[in-house]
């Protein structure tokens, strides 16, 4: 039966439909379509957001109101863009990006669609400049989209430096299908899931490879 194929993980989608479901909710202006395919325009891997969950992103953060955020992963700008596009005038958004080249076309792409003054791109190794950043802290939401055998180091500072009631999300939560395997990777994904379940009201939304998304709770007093 549909349903019970659908809770098990089968999906409808199908390339067209996620085209016209996109076309139809939020169809992308110019900066968005330039800053999605920076990748290819640059010869960078093509493994940004898709288009709809750069959108719920941007959703979840201004349901937040989120004025503070800090990305780990950069890539070309894309999701940096939806992030800022979310923010109030005076927020900002801190992301980090450790490959210089992707740096660079992200500044680009930010630049170009005027919102450079909004964002602060850290070309630094993520593990090394996320302890620096306290100070700006604490943080109304931290996006994750790195390396991800680091997730759980990543979702420990977040736990720490977001406000309560702030967003940790995600992205590649399903860990490309290998989350239940036995690897180093897949233990550290894991530990994320399980730390962010104790610290945060969440859950795993099944985006093609799993969206994590946790709203943190205040400590016990
Ligand atoms: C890869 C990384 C991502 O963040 C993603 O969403 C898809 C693929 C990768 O490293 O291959
Ligand atoms: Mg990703």
């Amino acid at each position: 039966m549909a349903d019970q194929s659908s809770r098990a993980g089968e999906r409808y989608a199908s390339a067209q439909i996620l085209d016209y479901a996109a076309r139809t909710h939020h169809p992308e202006d110019r900066a968005l379509g330039r800053a999605f395919d920076a990748p290819a325009r640059h010869g960078m891997p093509e493994i940004q957001l898709g288009q709809a969950e750069g959108r719920l992103l941007e959703l979840l953060l201004r349901l937040t109101q989120a004025r503070k955020v800090v990305e780990v992963g950069t890539l070309a700008g894309y999701s940096a863009l939806w992030i800022a596009r979310a923010l109030p005038s005076d927020g900002h958004l801190w992301t980090i990006e450790a490959n210089p080249k992707h740096a660079g076309v992200a500044a680009e792409v930010i630049g170009e669609a005027g919102l450079g003054d909004r964002v602060t791109i850290l070309r630094a190794d993520a593990a090394e400049i996320l302890p620096t950043l306290r100070d700006s802290g604490p943080f109304c939401a931290v996006f994750l989209d790195a390396d991800k055998g680091r997730y759980d180091v990543y979702g420990r500072w977040a736990t720490e430096n977001l406000r309560s009631g702030g967003l940790l999300i995600g992205d590649n939560a399903y860990l490309f299908g290998r989350l239940l395997e036995d690897s180093d990777e897949a233990r550290a994904m894991r530990r994320f899931h399980e730390e962010m379940a104790i610290n945060f009201d969440s859950v795993c939304v099944p985006t093609p490879d799993g969206l994590a998304v946790g709203l943190k709770v205040a400590p016990v007093a």
